[in-house]
């Protein structure tokens, strides 16, 4: 409720500006009211429509293969070559501005203890291959001081939502079923958001890093999650993201 009242107080002062400015302004006001009604929608399909917040999570994932493949190249965890799969970066707060709060609560350091049940689990689907090699304990922790203080999630609900939301989410396997896949050819961007959106449901933003050959390659696919850290929804603010139109999908 309160959301759907945030969306009228928006579409208010955005009539106003309607009234009051240039035609091109117009134009870009009236962009803003698309976006914020179809925020409006998402968040009214929820039931903790009161939780109190101008908050959402991008949900991160990263293609082991195009870090591998970079300059600076990649090392296995201490326990293995990861699946051939994308895998976790994080779960990252961020505000309907646009900001992304960091390090928001130093009395919440990380404590591995307080999710030991879940470390087998973090080992496969959360894994580090930053060099030098480690065994993910590093990854995690600063996952949660920079990114997990500032959710309204605990630590423990905040890994937790962030395995599950992988279980849910198979990129790999949507983006295969529309013939995509890590064979180091060569893909449309935009067909890379249209699977992900007829597998997902919500539209992608699509990161891109470059290969030793300075070739644009599919890097991080990021989907927006409601504060409770359980709902998928369409992402309530746009994000730039570095991408050159067509990219290389590399074997990992
Ligand atoms: C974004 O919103 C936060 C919280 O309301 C505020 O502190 C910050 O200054 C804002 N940043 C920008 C760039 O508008
Ligand atoms: C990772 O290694 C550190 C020591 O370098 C250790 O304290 C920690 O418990 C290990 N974590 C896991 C999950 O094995
Ligand atoms: C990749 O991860 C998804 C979960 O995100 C899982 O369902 C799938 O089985 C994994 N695929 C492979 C090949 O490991
Ligand atoms: C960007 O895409 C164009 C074709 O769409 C391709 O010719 C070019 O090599 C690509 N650039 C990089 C850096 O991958």
């Amino acid at each position: 409720m309160k959301f759907i009242l945030i969306g009228l107080v928006i579409l208010q002062c955005t009539i106003s500006i309607y009234a009051a400015h240039s035609h091109s302004f117009l134009y870009y006001a009236e962009q803003v009211v698309e976006e914020e009604e179809s925020f409006v929608t998402a968040f009214a399909e929820e039931d903790a429509a009161d939780l109190n917040s101008d908050l959402f999570y991008y949900y991160v994932e990263q293609w082991p293969g195009s870090s591998c493949d970079t300059k600076k190249g990649c090392c296995y965890p201490t326990t293995g070559k990861p699946a051939t799969n994308f895998s976790i970066h994080g779960l990252w707060p961020t505000l309907l501005n646009g900001t992304w709060p960091e390090y928001c609560n130093p009395n919440t350091l990380h404590d591995e203890s307080k999710i030991s049940d879940l470390i087998e689990r973090l080992q496969s689907e959360w894994p580090t291959i930053s060099c030098p090699s480690s065994n993910g304990s590093k990854f995690w922790k600063h996952e949660w001081e920079k990114h997990g203080t500032c959710s309204i999630l605990d630590q423990y609900a905040y890994f937790e939502s962030t395995l599950n939301i992988k279980d849910r989410v198979n990129f790999l396997q949507v983006l295969e079923n529309a013939g995509i896949k890590p064979d180091g050819n060569v893909y449309e961007v935009g067909a890379i958001k249209e699977a992900i959106k007829a597998g997902v449901g919500v539209s992608p933003v699509i990161e891109c890093n470059a290969d030793a050959s300075k070739v644009s390659q599919l890097y991080q696919i990021y989907i927006c999650v409601h504060p409770n850290g359980k709902d998928i929804i369409e992402c309530p603010t746009t994000l730039k993201r570095n991408c050159n139109t067509t990219v290389e999908f590399p074997p990992f």
